[in-house]
Order: C-alpha cells, then structure tokens, then sequence
C-alpha cells in the first residue's frame, strides 16, 4: 500500500473499492517476449530474453514466461532451449496446441506449458482459447502433455462454460485472460469486468483449478487484481518490459511485485 501511494498518490485508493482479502500473496511471473521483439527488429543477438529473464528472478520474479510463436517473430527456438536449463524458478511456455509445438513441449519439458490461441495477423493473444469448441481435441493434447509430466494451463475468457470445460479437460490451471477488464475505458465498464473476473475466479478455485491470470495487467490495474486472494500467479509482459526500457528491470519487476503484495 506504502508504494502504490508513492507511485500513484491518493487515487491510488480509489482504484482500490474492493477489499476482498487482507494481505495478497501472489507470484509474478515476468514473460520477456517483448526483450525479443526489440532483438528481432534488427535479427540482431541483443537484448537478449535469457539475460532478462535471469535478472528478472534475480530481482524476485517467481516465474518466466515465453510464447513460442509459429511464425518465430520474437522468442526463438533457442532461447526456450536456454531458458530451460537456466530458469531457476518456474518456466512456463506459452504456445498454440499444435503437433509441432507439442514435440517442442515434450522435449523441453517446461515447468508449465499454456495453451494459448494464435493467430498470425495478431500484434497480441486478443482472446482466450475456446476450449469448450476444442474440448475433443484438447484431451490429446493435454494428455500428452500431462504424461510428459508436464503441467497444463488453459488461457480462456472469464466464462463459467470456458471454465466448467477446463475442469472437465483436467487442466491443472486456468489462465483467466484479464485484457477485457484492463481495456475498460470507464470505471463503471472496469468494475463490471472485475466482477466478470471475480466470478470466474471463484469458480476455478470452487472446481479445483489453479488459478493464474494474465493480459494488460500493468502498475495501476493490478491494484485491483491483487485483491482476489485466489489468483495465484500474475503473468505478465508488456507494463514490466516497458517499464524496464526506462527504470531497468530489477526496478520493473521489484515494484510491480511489491504492488501486488501490497
Ligand atoms: N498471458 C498470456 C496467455 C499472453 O498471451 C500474454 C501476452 O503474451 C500475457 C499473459 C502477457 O500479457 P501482457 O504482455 O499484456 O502483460
């Protein structure tokens, strides 16, 4: 609470209505795709997402997420070859449910694999992954996945039938895809998302499921998300990188940590 009021002031608590838990404890888990994006613009060897992701666990990042793209526009095969034997807490790979990215999986054995959906003319994941539409052919996935003992996690909207699906899937995780509420241009449109969240929370945790959440969370919004004890892990990316360009990523990832254990 002592930093959102020095970073935000006073407003900072009225972005705050909902008091839901006393003290939050959750990961954050640092995705350095963007430190590839800025190494790809020129197919150059810096910066490179394996340093970034070492200081962003060195500054008290829980876990480091990479998304291996089809078209390879910024992580490479490499770095999650790296990352696997570097990462020393959790590596979790972002990635499309396809035979090639399977293999990939399979051979690598992630911490966490997250299923994600992935289209090519798309600057960002813009939605979660219908699961309730692919329910057949995400049981062989999953099943692979799980036999390779690796974990499985299932980005899907804040939609109680997207959910009853991931329980059903045997998913270890849901990844509650948050960007809606983040793109809320008005308090009242914020709040309803938030309860849209809150709800789909409440019934992962109820089902069984960890619960992870990720997309657009940055230094303000998270003041909200934090209150919702049940959310275990926050993925995040873009608001930690874009920070880290300016104030360096041991900062970056420090003050959005302790925000979220505020
Ligand atoms: N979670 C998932 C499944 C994502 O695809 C992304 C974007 O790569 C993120 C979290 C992180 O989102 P952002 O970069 O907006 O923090």
């Amino acid at each position: 609470m002592a930093l959102s009021l020095l970073l935000f002031g006073p407003y900072s608590l009225l972005l705050t209505p909902y008091q839901l838990k006393g003290e939050a404890v959750a990961r954050v888990a640092v995705n350095v795709d963007h430190v590839a994006t800025l190494r790809q613009a020129r197919r150059a060897s810096e910066p490179d997402p394996v340093t970034a992701a070492a200081l962003a666990e060195l500054a008290g990042a829980q876990g480091i997420v990479v998304h291996l793209r089809e078209d390879r526009r910024h992580i490479q095969d490499r770095d999650v070859e790296i990352l696997r034997r570097t990462v020393k807490t959790k590596l979790n790979l972002e990635m499309a449910a396809t035979e090639e990215m399977v293999k990939i999986a399979l051979r690598l054995k992630p911490d966490v694999v997250t299923l994600v959906p992935e289209k090519r003319q798309e600057l960002t994941t813009e939605g979660g992954l219908d699961v309730v539409f692919y329910e057949e052919s995400l049981k062989e996935v999953i099943k692979a996945l799980h036999e390779g003992e690796i974990a499985v996690s299932l980005f899907i909207n804040a939609d109680p039938n997207q959910i009853k699906s991931a329980h059903r899937l045997e998913s270890d995780y849901v990844e509650i895809h948050t960007g809606t509420f983040a793109e809320a241009a008005t308090f009242s449109r914020r709040q309803e998302e938030f309860e849209r969240v809150l709800t789909a929370v409440k019934l992962a945790r109820k089902l069984g499921l960890g619960v992870h959440a990720g997309h657009g969370v940055d230094y303000r919004n998270v003041l909200w998300l934090r209150k919702i004890a049940e959310i275990e892990e926050f993925s995040i990316g873009h608001s930690i990188i874009a920070r880290a360009v300016l104030v360096g990523i041991e900062r970056a990832v420090q003050e959005m940590i302790a925000l979220v254990n505020g």
